[in-house]
């Protein structure tokens, strides 16, 4: 794949994509646990940001753990090492051609991959091939749409689409979230369960506000803001008066809600039935 990663691989996306891991721990991983002596693939695991936690999570699970991008795995290398990992391995790959045997792993883990790549099924059914009958793939992609707020803010909205729509002219969808079930079904995987995740925040809550409100979504959209007044989306001023709006949810009175969701399919040993 060589299509451009709409988010960049700059220093700011680095930290962004590790506050982002850290913030939502608990909401997206609470009830993700591999076994002792299992074998997990991590397919696009970026900056490692949760490569991190599944690691720790299952002391005793394998990772390997692949991404497209040489920058972004010399990054999670680096933060592995830092973290005195011994249970995770990097390697370059493409998730489209992976240098991996059929039914090598016990598990797949990918997150927030399937919303950049333009066959998210074609993606799904090359990893099936490497689980082991019986293996689960788990993805988590969050969906754009789900994004409201108090005080509401049209240019907020505005800026938001913005990001919606680079992504789709990328090849992408930033509102595939919804579409998880779907998607993994197509792709061969029965049963699949997918359930919603939920990031509440309010002014009770400052680490989520900082972590969450701020330091993902608010900087998420702020990083397209020059490609998408260059691709004639959108006015400067008012993509600024967007980001204004989007600050303004993050005042003590202020309120964000964002829906993340997770799918767990398991590789059956028949093929399933198109609507298992
Ligand atoms: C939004 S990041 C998510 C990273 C990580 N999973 C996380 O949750 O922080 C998407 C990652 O997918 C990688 N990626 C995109 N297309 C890929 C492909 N065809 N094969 C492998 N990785 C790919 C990108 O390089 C990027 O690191």
């Amino acid at each position: 794949m060589s299509r451009t990663y709409v988010h960049g691989y700059r220093e700011r996306e680095h930290e962004r994509l590790h506050d982002q891991a850290g913030t939502l721990v608990e909401i997206l991983h609470g009830d993700t646990n591999y076994a002792p002596g299992s074998q997990v693939l991590e397919a696009g695991c970026g900056v490692g940001a949760q490569t991190m936690t599944l690691a720790r999570r299952s002391p005793g699970a394998f990772f390997t753990s692949v991404d497209i991008s040489p920058d972004s795995l010399a990054a999670a290398k680096a933060a592995s090492e830092a973290a005195g990992l011994l249970n995770v391995r990097f390697e370059q790959a493409d998730v489209f051609n992976l240098p991996f045997a059929e039914e090598s792993f016990d598990h797949i883990f990918i997150c927030f991959l399937l919303e950049h790549l333009p066959s998210p099924v074609a993606a799904l059914a090359m990893l099936i091939r490497l689980l082991k009958t019986g293996g689960t793939v788990t993805a988590i992609e969050g969906d754009h749409g789900s994004t409201y707020f108090h005080p509401d803010s049209d240019p907020a909205h505005q800026a938001i689409k913005c990001q919606i729509e680079l992504q789709r002219l990328g090849g992408g969808n930033a509102l595939i979230g919804r579409q998880l079930y779907p998607l993994m079904v197509e792709a061969g995987l029965h049963p699949v369960r997918v359930s919603p995740r939920t990031v509440y925040v309010d002014g009770s809550r400052p680490d989520l506000i900082d972590g969450f409100t701020r330091k993902t979504f608010t900087a998420m959209i702020q990083g397209v803001r020059e490609p998408a007044i260059k691709a004639g989306l959108i006015e400067p001023e008012a993509f600024d008066a967007g980001i204004r709006g989007l600050e303004r949810t993050a005042e003590p009175d202020g309120v964000f809600c964002y829906t993340f969701f997770k799918g767990v399919g398991t590789k059956a040993n028949a093929p399933a039935s198109a609507h298992g």
